[in-house]
């Protein structure tokens, strides 16, 4: 169907896929690897041999689209508005991108952290808070793109595996579309307010007696098996929406870029996502450089941060993972190879971060008045150990990516400020840093007085 505008490229073997005869799976037939889209009308004229072709180049013209881009901000069409649809010429994967499944995505905020800043010398550090989607997280903008497609190829029903966020996205949009959804959760070990959002927008919602990675496991032959259409990130055309924070970022910044990119790194398509969208403006004209793209995981999962260590020839070793930012409590992260070779490609680092570094972290942002959910918070800890070790510096442009909004894991947050989020442990060498930031909840007599004894100590203090 859509064999003029794009195709798959295998990013094991290089084989080439045309959409229409892509597997359920999303992989490669013939080494199993995962696929990339791909525009071959952006490359310059070539043959396969390399050989300039002759014939106009069919490159968009980058003046034009950020005019365009611009533009469209003003239009009252749902999917100008819609800061993934908006970029559409970046990402032409459907046939009729009018009739795209939109919740107005994208456009999302990029917030300076002023406190954070000072306190690490940095000259200018963002928060690029991918948390203010329609469902509370970036997943959104890479839901609408697949959703879509799904969409148009006449599918009932969409399925995924997920930490939480993906399925609260997935649930949204495929109810907007008129379509029935599948998610596969990991029992006990999502947050309650994920769950309840797949809940509410109507999704067969089932927890499994697994982990994330069980879950993938499920799903993998559930799709093998019945007319569903998978939506993990496994599926490329999710990551074309996601790319689109890149867009808007570089737009920011008027179309230079920050020096530096701080993704956490989960199942590793986002950071991948966000590679190809600065690789591709960087090709197209848009811009002239990359960030350097960094990927933050927790200690406790860490399966990149390992491989990267070890670098000794043998493929990721799946790990059991273990940590409290449960959307990024993954061990066999699916796009590792993407991930990996966008921190290869841009000059990036990969790095890992305690639970009290996490909640620490997590802290700092609310104090700014912004909030995210713990697995974004890993990005300022990260932020913090490399410029510890000097990775960063502080002239440096840095961008924290935050993914989830700060309502999507409360609980993690009462635990924290009552003191029995992190066990002594876990919090041993930063008890001072805890202490400073906790906030007690107090319980008071109904009465001007007790209120007022606060506030005098609150003040003294
Ligand atoms: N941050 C949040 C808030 C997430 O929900 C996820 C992933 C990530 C970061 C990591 O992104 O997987 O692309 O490296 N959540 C998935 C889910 C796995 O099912 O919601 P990644």
């Amino acid at each position: 169907m859509h064999e003029a505008s794009h195709q798959l490229r295998c990013i094991g073997c290089g084989a080439v896929i045309l959409p229409g005869a892509v597997e359920k799976n999303f992989r490669c037939v013939d080494c199993g690897e995962l696929l990339e889209v791909e525009y071959p009308s952006w490359s310059a004229n070539q043959s396969a041999t390399g050989t300039p072709l002759p014939g106009p180049r069919r490159m968009p013209n980058p003046g034009a689209l950020r005019w365009l881009w611009q533009e469209r901000l003003q239009s009252r069409l749902a999917i100008d508005r819609s800061g993934v649809w908006r970029f559409r010429e970046l990402l032409p994967i459907v046939e009729h991108p009018e009739k795209a499944v939109t919740l107005r995505e994208g456009n999302t905020p990029l917030y300076l952290l002023l406190k954070s800043a000072k306190e690490l010398g940095l000259d200018q550090l963002y928060a690029k808070h991918q948390g203010m989607n329609p469902t509370g997280s970036f997943k959104d903008t890479g839901m609408t793109s697949a959703l879509s497609q799904a969409h148009e190829l006449d599918f009932d029903w969409v399925a995924c595996a997920s930490t939480g966020n993906t399925s609260a996205s997935m649930a949204a949009y495929a109810s907007r579309a008129g379509m029935n959804s599948l998610v596969l959760l990991p029992e006990g070990k999502i947050s309650w307010s994920k769950l309840s959002q797949a809940l509410d927008y109507g999704a067969v919602a089932c927890q499994l007696n697994t982990d994330f990675d069980g879950c993938v496991r499920v799903l993998t032959e559930v799709v093998q098996r019945a007319p569903v259409y998978l939506l993990n990130s496994v599926n490329p055309y999710r990551l074309e929406g996601q790319k689109t924070a890149a867009f808007e970022i570089a737009e920011e910044f008027d179309w230079q870029v920050p020096d530096h990119l701080i993704v956490p790194g989960g199942n590793l398509a986002n950071s991948s996502a966000l590679g190809k969208g600065f690789l591709e403006m960087m090709h197209l004209g848009l811009t002239s450089k990359v960030p350097r793209i960094s990927v933050v995981q927790a200690e406790g999962a860490n399966p990149l941060y390992l491989y990267l260590l070890h670098q000794d020839g043998r493929d990721i070793q799946p790990m059991q993972a273990d940590t409290r930012a449960t959307a990024i409590r993954i061990g066999n992260p699916a796009s590792w190879r993407k991930a990996a070779r966008v921190i290869q490609e841009t000059g990036g680092y990969c790095e890992q971060v305690s639970e009290a570094e996490i909640a620490l972290a997590k802290a700092d942002i609310g104090q700014e008045g912004i909030g995210c959910e713990p697995a974004s918070a890993v990005t300022l800890a990260g932020l913090k150990k490399l410029m510890r070790q000097g990775k960063i510096r502080r002239d440096e442009s840095v961008v924290l990516l935050l993914t989830g909004h700060t309502l999507k894991d409360s609980e993690y947050v009462i635990d924290f400020h009552q003191g029995t989020l992190l066990s002594r442990e876990e919090s041993a060498g930063h008890q001072r840093e805890i202490s400073e930031k906790r906030r007690a909840t107090l319980s008071l007599e109904a009465s001007s007085d007790a209120v007022l004894r606060v506030l005098e100590a609150a003040i003294q203090a």
